[in-house]
């Protein structure tokens, strides 16, 4: 078999760094090159484990800044891109959306050209555009998102999100790219950046701090297990039909109340100082435009590429309730630099009542 040779945007970021880890552990015949720009969410310690592997390559890059992209990677050897790079935080795309359509839009419109170029001249078998459910919208009680749901984006995040899955289907019905789609549910697990529901909860228990609910808590989000999304992914690479998309989920329906109060009986167990951490539930003012319920059917990528995921949503959450707490280290670097001041000064605002 031929050696695969990925490159990977934003492979330091928290979807990326585990899909890293999924492919350099499970395969001897692939090689990685990721390129990053390292914003506030992107981490080189979340790939410290391969630095020496000369399967792994990495290189600093801001995929919307075209020449560098281009510098950079114009000489790589690869033959896949798998392209995780995005602003990826609802909240922050409400506060600021200006970046989001930068990266978003205009980094996959460059990467784009670039796959471009590279499938003229060279061996290019995919095109992996990984993207999220939120362009479909919200649903209301019934009803999943499927690849036919039409696109609705609420937020600048979704929207921007949106865009760059149409170009991204453009190149393939223009110029005959071998792209493909994945549009996934909420993923958690390791190296999940502490902004987001399910670590600001875990953390905020460990420290005594307030968990900010929005509104009355019971919005409904899908959870996927990272290490079931890296599989999908992978799945979809090497099974998926060019042209194609393909939703992504495990039928784990949660209220976010659900999700909080879970997070709390598993801290009141793992770390009983300041138990019960369900005291500290504060409801705050909910997030403007709110998506109500998200919720995938994943048939497609189960029957027709096979995928099944291996992880139950209860033993999981544990398992990333004690990533959590053996990896303090990591955390704690995290809210110790700029990210915490970003934190206190914009989203506090946010979440006033
Ligand atoms: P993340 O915010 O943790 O990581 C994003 C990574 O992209 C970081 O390493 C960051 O440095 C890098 N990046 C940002 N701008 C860049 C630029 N201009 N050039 C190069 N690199 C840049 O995001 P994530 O949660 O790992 O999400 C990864 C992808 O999956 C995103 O495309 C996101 O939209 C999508 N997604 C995420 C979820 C989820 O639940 N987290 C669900 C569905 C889809
Ligand atoms: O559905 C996929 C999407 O999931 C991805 O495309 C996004 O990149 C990813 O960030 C995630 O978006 P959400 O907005 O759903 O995730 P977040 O963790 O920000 O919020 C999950 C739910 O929890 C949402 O209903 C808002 C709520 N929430 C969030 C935070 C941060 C709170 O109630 N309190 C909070 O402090």
């Amino acid at each position: 078999m031929n050696t695969k040779k990925l490159l990977i945007t934003g492979g330091a970021g928290f979807i990326g760094s585990n899909f890293v880890h999924h492919v350099m552990e499970s395969f001897n015949d692939v090689n990685v090159i990721v390129i990053d720009k390292l914003t506030y969410a992107g981490n080189l310690k979340n790939l410290s484990k391969w630095k020496e592997d000369p399967r792994f390559q990495f290189f600093k890059v801001d995929i919307a800044d075209k020449e560098s992209l281009f510098e950079t990677c114009g000489g790589l050897d690869f033959t896949d891109i798998v392209h995780f790079a995005a602003e990826s935080h609802v909240d922050r795309s409400i506060l600021g959306p200006e970046e989001f359509v930068r990266t978003n839009v205009f980094g996959t419109f460059y990467l784009l050209e670039l796959a471009k170029e590279r499938f003229k001249k060279f061996i290019f078998n995919r095109f992996l555009h990984v993207s999220t459910d939120e362009v479909y919208g919200t649903l209301g009680e019934d009803g999943f998102f499927t690849e036919t749901t039409s696109y609705a984006p609420n937020s600048p995040y979704s929207a921007t999100k949106a865009g760059s899955d149409h170009l991204v289907r453009s190149y393939f019905h223009t110029y005959g790219l071998p792209t493909i789609t994945t549009n996934c549910s909420n993923n958690y697990g390791p190296f999940h950046f502490p902004e987001k529901l399910i670590p600001l909860m875990i953390l905020n228990c460990f420290q005594g701090k307030p968990l900010p609910v929005y509104g009355k808590g019971d919005n409904i989000r899908d959870w996927l297990y990272v290490k079931d999304h890296c599989s999908a992914i992978f799945t979809a690479l090497e099974k998926g039909i060019p042209g194609e998309t393909y939703v992504v989920g495990t039928r784990n329906e949660k209220t976010n109340l659900d999700i909080v109060n879970r997070i709390c009986e598993l801290m009141d167990e793992k770390h009983p100082e300041g138990a019960p951490h369900k005291n500290l539930i504060q409801y705050v003012k909910d997030r403007a435009g709110h998506d109500f319920r998200y919720a995938i059917d994943p048939s497609k990528i189960e029957t027709e590429l096979g995928w099944k995921p291996k992880y139950n949503f209860e033993s999981a959450l544990e398992e990333t309730v004690d990533w959590f707490l053996t990896n303090q280290v990591w955390w704690k670097d995290i809210l110790s630099g700029d990210y915490q001041n970003y934190y206190n000064q914009q989203y506090q605002e946010l979440k006033q009542k």
